[in-house]
């Protein structure tokens, strides 16, 4: 496809509407949180530490959670993206545990061994084994059906930082000035915004035919890591992503010594504010790139508060994983390769027959 500004021609190619829902972005994160901010939780007694459970596109809310938290909460939050539970959880645990379909069995173990040891279970899922174990044994927040996991992340998400907030872990929340700013944003990246003047539509072109990269510092690498996946499930790209000021310490050798440049595309997520020591990092990560000659593009979240910059982040590279889908011509929304992978573990695994030698 060579536009992004025809749209009789997306809808041809975004057969079920992917860029449709991100236009509900801002409402559907305010709405959620604000919800969630209100409803009765509570955190065990003499709490010790918090656990976020999920998987992928429900995973990454943890991610993010914990990037903008866990500086002013008064106990260490783990993301727990696996079946295994840590030995800290017990009675004193406050379990996150977040699944959109409410059926991923590694979110659904975590939250079934933090009840067996005497956690406090908050369940947020659209359905499924997790709504009905935290209604039973927890609290349940619903999200609205009818999403792919990742495209309900404003859901998942506002969900998630609401209870946070209604939990007494953080005093976060979005105000009036967040709400005009993201706005703003969104209608900067929106495809109504063409080509030109469209950040998320100029990265996509740029990033479409080659490996993208995104790299991210402090609050924005959970946005990093949520742009590789986007990539990977939206546009159907190997992608990966790091974070500074670690990829400073390993991958810069490589990026200096790379062989074969015009094959990448490296997209730093910057933002107003960003610590002096961080920024001279990201500027000598230019420089390399610069040197080798690998194309790249900076992406700076301007917002006036932490949590406006990672929503603004978000709203960038998710828009840019559906436009580099659609110029590929590739629908953005089916998975079908994960909806396998659920259906053969579900099936009960066959006995491999033993040979005597
Ligand atoms: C699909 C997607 C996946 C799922 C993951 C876990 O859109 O984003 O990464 O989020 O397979 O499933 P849920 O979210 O149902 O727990």
């Amino acid at each position: 496809m060579r536009t992004l500004n025809a749209p009789e021609r997306l809808r041809r190619v975004d057969r079920s509407n992917m860029l449709g829902v991100l236009d509900g972005y801002v409402d559907a994160f305010l709405s959620s949180f604000r919800r969630a901010s209100h409803a009765r939780l509570a955190a065990p007694a003499g709490l010790a530490n918090v656990v976020v459970a999920g998987m992928g596109g429900s995973g990454i809310g943890g991610n993010l959670l914990a990037g903008l938290i866990q500086a002013e909460c008064p106990v260490p939050i783990s993301v727990l993206k696996d079946y295994t539970v840590p030995g800290a959880v017990g009675p004193k645990t406050l379990v996150l545990a977040v699944s959109y379909s409410g059926n991923t069995e590694e979110t659904l173990a975590v939250a079934k061994e933090g009840v067996a040891r005497g956690a406090t279970l908050v369940g947020i899922a659209s359905g499924g084994q997790l709504q009905r174990l935290a209604r039973e044994r927890g609290r349940h927040l619903p999200v609205p059906e009818g999403f792919q996991p990742r495209a309900a992340l404003p859901q998942l998400f506002g969900t998630l930082l609401g209870a946070a907030h209604a939990l007494r872990l953080t005093a976060l929340a979005p105000d009036a000035r967040l709400e005009d700013e993201l706005r703003s944003f969104h209608a900067t990246v929106a495809p109504t915004a063409g080509d030109r003047a469209n950040p998320a539509k100029k990265t996509a072109r740029a990033l479409k035919d080659r490996f993208p990269v995104y790299y991210g510092a402090g609050l924005l690498a959970p946005v990093a890591l949520r742009g590789r996946c986007q990539l990977n499930e939206n546009a159907k790209m190997l992608a990966r992503n790091d974070e500074l000021p670690e990829a400073n310490h390993n991958e810069l050798v490589a990026w200096a010594a790379v062989p074969d440049p015009r094959r990448y595309f490296m997209s730093l997520l910057r933002q107003r504010d960003e610590p002096p020591e961080v920024g001279r990092r990201f500027d000598f990560v230019m420089r390399t790139l610069e040197r080798r000659r690998v194309p790249h593009g900076t992406f700076t979240a301007e917002a006036t508060s932490e949590l406006g910059r990672v929503l603004q982040g978000l709203l960038f590279v998710d828009y840019v994983s559906v436009y580099a889908a659609l110029l590929r011509g590739v629908d953005p929304t089916p998975v079908e390769v994960i909806t396998d992978l659920k259906q053969a573990l579900a099936r009960p695994a066959r006995r491999v027959a033993s040979r005597r030698s």
